[in-house]
């Protein structure tokens, strides 16, 4: 059955444009094949913004996302932020407003390897082998959102939880286990923290209560971030708070071969927004260099949040077909790299004249 969705698209900052630009023309691609009809209405927020509305997120930015059926999302950042603590307005603050004003409060980031990168991987091929898991990060409470500032000689940051907010996330981390291995690992320091006791607490009594057969286990954070790169394989599903999720998922993409691959979505009350977890990468702006692949993948991600899971599935083979045929950008391989923009191109050609399989 054919749909139409309307779709607020945030280039943003640096690489953003270009990579975004390639996750459209595979969505365009999908729409050829499948008879779909997507709009697309363009918006401007971080660095780009500040320069041009004096605001990292302008209303008119807002209104189209709350207008939109889905958002997706470039990259933000600017190096003429990052180097000075004194600047009242960041690109970063674009972002973080979007969350908490469209109730953004979980950020699914899966970690999945394909077979052929597997040597690009950090980490030894045996010990990547069968990686696959997902992180749930809570994304509009915690210190990044408690009451924060600076006093005569020091400044803070506040860590505040409600149990609510522990338990609605958790939920969508426990039903999504029951789709995969029904696994779950909460990440916290309840050997320290007063909120990661009120974690382990709240998401213990739900587990007991309405996940009887999904298995919990806890670790404290320290010890996530080794077993992460020692037993990549072991994890599921790892439901955490939002700063070890911030952290957490930086070094989980690398067990990918590269950053340039992994997509994100943010989903809670409002319209639900897809990101490749990678930043602006400034160094790489314009170039047509950057790798478009976590960009694409997360347009995947928001067509399976539409509900069209064989159009989902096919760029995700699209993009498994890609690189197979050695159709990858720099940051995955030494021979002759491939531009973003010939990533993209290929991806959508497969979509359009699909394999065709014989039977006899
Ligand atoms: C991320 C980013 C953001 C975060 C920054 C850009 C504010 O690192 O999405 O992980 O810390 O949440
Ligand atoms: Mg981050």
């Amino acid at each position: 059955m054919s749909t139409t969705k309307h779709i607020a698209v945030l280039p943003g900052d640096g690489i953003g444009p270009e990579v975004t630009a390639q996750a459209i023309q595979v969505l365009q691609a999908v729409c050829d094949r499948f008879g779909h009809t997507f709009t697309y209405r363009y918006a401007d927020v971080g660095a780009i913004a500040i320069e041009r509305h004096g605001d990292p997120l302008p209303e008119a930015t807002l209104d189209t996302c709350l207008g939109a059926d889905a958002i997706l999302f470039g990259a933000i950042g600017h190096p003429r932020f990052d180097n000075d603590p004194s600047a009242p307005v960041r690109p970063e603050q674009g972002l973080l407003r979007l969350r908490k004003s469209l109730g953004l409060f979980a950020n699914i980031r899966p970690v999945t390897l394909y077979p052929s990168l597997l040597h690009l991987s950090p980490l030894k091929e045996e010990k990547v082998r069968g990686v696959d898991f997902v992180i749930y990060r809570e994304l509009t409470g915690g210190i990044y959102f408690g009451d924060k500032g600076q006093t005569p000689n020091g400044a803070y940051d506040h860590c505040v939880y409600t149990a609510a907010e522990i338990d609605r996330i958790s939920r969508l981390a426990f039903e999504h286990a029951r789709r995969r291995r029904n696994k779950v690992t909460l990440v916290d320091k309840a050997n320290v923290l007063e909120t990661s006791r009120l974690w382990r607490k709240v998401v213990t009594a739900l587990a007991a209560s309405d996940y009887p057969d999904v298995t919990l286990d806890w670790m404290y954070v320290d010890n996530a971030a080794m077993q992460i790169i020692q037993f990549p394989a072991a994890f599921d599903v790892v439901l955490t708070e939002n700063m070890f999720g911030d952290i957490l998922s930086d070094e989980a993409s690398v067990l990918a071969g590269s950053l340039g691959m992994l997509p994100s979505a943010s989903v809670g009350e409002k319209t639900a927004l897809f990101e490749p977890i990678h930043g602006s990468y400034p160094q790489a702006a314009g170039q047509d260099i950057a790798n478009p692949v976590a960009a694409i993948l997360s347009a995947a991600m928001m067509l399976e949040h539409f509900g069209l899971a064989e159009e989902a599935a096919t760029v995700r083979e699209a993009v498994q077909a890609t690189l197979e045929a050695g159709i990858a950008t720099a940051d995955l391989q030494t021979g002759k790299a491939s531009r973003c923009s010939e990533v993209g191109q290929a991806v959508a050609g497969m979509i359009l004249t699909p394999v065709e399989v014989i039977e006899n």
